[in-house]
């Protein structure tokens, strides 16, 4: 089996290729390293054994992608995560938001109709939600009106997508993520936020490290058990073992419908500060941190309910809060090793 990973050397796309490579499965990577290296193919072959085919591409472009499509007639799906995706700098720069993750979709659904590849995978999230009114959130849970540029186009990006498969004969499966975190337990891939991070627990494990002065805690009058905004963290290898499960579930024919929904979380919540109290647990290290005012786009509370894709995926996440941070300091400290 070969299956095209778009954004494979980001953070879930990396942990992705791993895990399908252990799986036997061949991989081809598209990236353009706007938020990522180009070494981390390189650390990627070091864990799995088998160096993955990587191409340098915007998939913005149309030509270029389509050149790509025609060089690949024996593609048997794709797990698309080219995108940007923080919410905060997507309330600054909603253009850029809208251009890239959508322009970058309709162009690999284009190479789908046109060269006969039926199978997609998306990466998509639970800022789709909103705000959801009832929780645990669930995947027939109302679309509320998006909170972030982000969050809209993932919206967007599933009607594209079910239109597409309606249109072309195609078959999707749409992952939504909660928040993931965490890294491999080889220490060799993580998260790798270019210049400020966006993410709470990069921002968390830097300050740690000594990176950043010291965390702004954005907000502490929400309705929740500490004041803090709430959200469902899943280590990020749970996430990738998803992606494995979704490409075989689709390649096999055993989907019940030719567009499925799945939320990927641990059905926990967790506030913004026992997140840093299980850091500071498993560090020994005591954490910089100021309450500061909400950040614009963020929801109060959002966690999964996972029993659909516990049932239907025959998957379910592993890891506790504890263990993803653990593995997050650990990566942070091989970063710090390697300057
Ligand atoms: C988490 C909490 C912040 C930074 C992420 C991904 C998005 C999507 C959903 C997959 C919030 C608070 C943060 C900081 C803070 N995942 N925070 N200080 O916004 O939930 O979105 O998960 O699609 O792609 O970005 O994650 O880590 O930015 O914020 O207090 O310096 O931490 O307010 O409550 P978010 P986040």
């Amino acid at each position: 089996m070969k299956i095209l990973v778009t954004g494979g050397t980001g953070y879930i796309g990396s942990h992705t290729v791993v895990e399908l490579q252990h799986q036997g499965i061949e991989v081809v990577i598209i990236d353009n390293l706007s938020n990522s290296h180009a070494g981390v193919v390189d650390r990627i072959t070091e864990i799995s054994g088998v160096r993955p085919e990587f191409h340098q591409i915007e998939l913005i472009d149309r030509e270029k992608t389509n050149v790509f499509f025609a060089g690949h007639p024996d593609l048997d799906g794709i797990i698309h995560f080219a995108a940007h995706k923080a919410v905060g700098e997507s309330m600054a720069e909603p253009l850029m938001y809208y251009r890239n993750n959508l322009d970058s979709l309709i162009n690999v659904l284009q190479g789908m109709k046109d060269f006969g590849i039926r199978n997609l995978v998306f990466s998509s999230s639970c800022t789709v939600y909103g705000q959801p009114d009832e929780l645990p959130v669930k995947e027939t849970s109302p679309i509320k009106e998006a909170w972030s540029p982000y969050g809209n186009t993932k919206q967007m990006s599933e009607q594209i997508i079910r239109f597409a498969v309606e249109a072309y004969g195609l078959k999707n499966i749409a992952l939504r993520y909660f928040n993931p975190i965490g890294s491999h337990d080889s220490g060799l891939i993580g998260e790798l936020p270019l210049g400020v991070p966006n993410n709470l627990v990069p921002f968390i494990t830097q300050t740690a490290v000594g990176l950043r002065q010291s965390l702004n805690v954005y907000g502490s009058d929400y309705n929740t058990s500490d004041g803090t905004a709430v959200r469902d963290y899943i280590h990020v290898v749970d996430i990738a073992k998803a992606h494995v499960v979704a490409v075989n579930r689709m390649i096999g024919n055993k989907g019940k419908s030719d567009f499925e929904i799945f939320n990927l979380g641990t059905g926990n919540g967790f506030s913004v500060l026992e997140v840093i109290n299980s850091f500071e647990k498993v560090s020994g290290k005591s954490l910089n941190y100021k309450i500061v005012g909400r950040r614009p786009g963020d929801v109060e509370k959002v966690w999964a309910d996972t029993s659909f894709a516990n049932q239907e995926l025959g998957w379910k996440a592993e890891k506790s809060l504890d263990e993803m941070m653990r593995s997050a300091w650990k990566w942070e400290q091989a970063l710090a090793g390697r300057k």
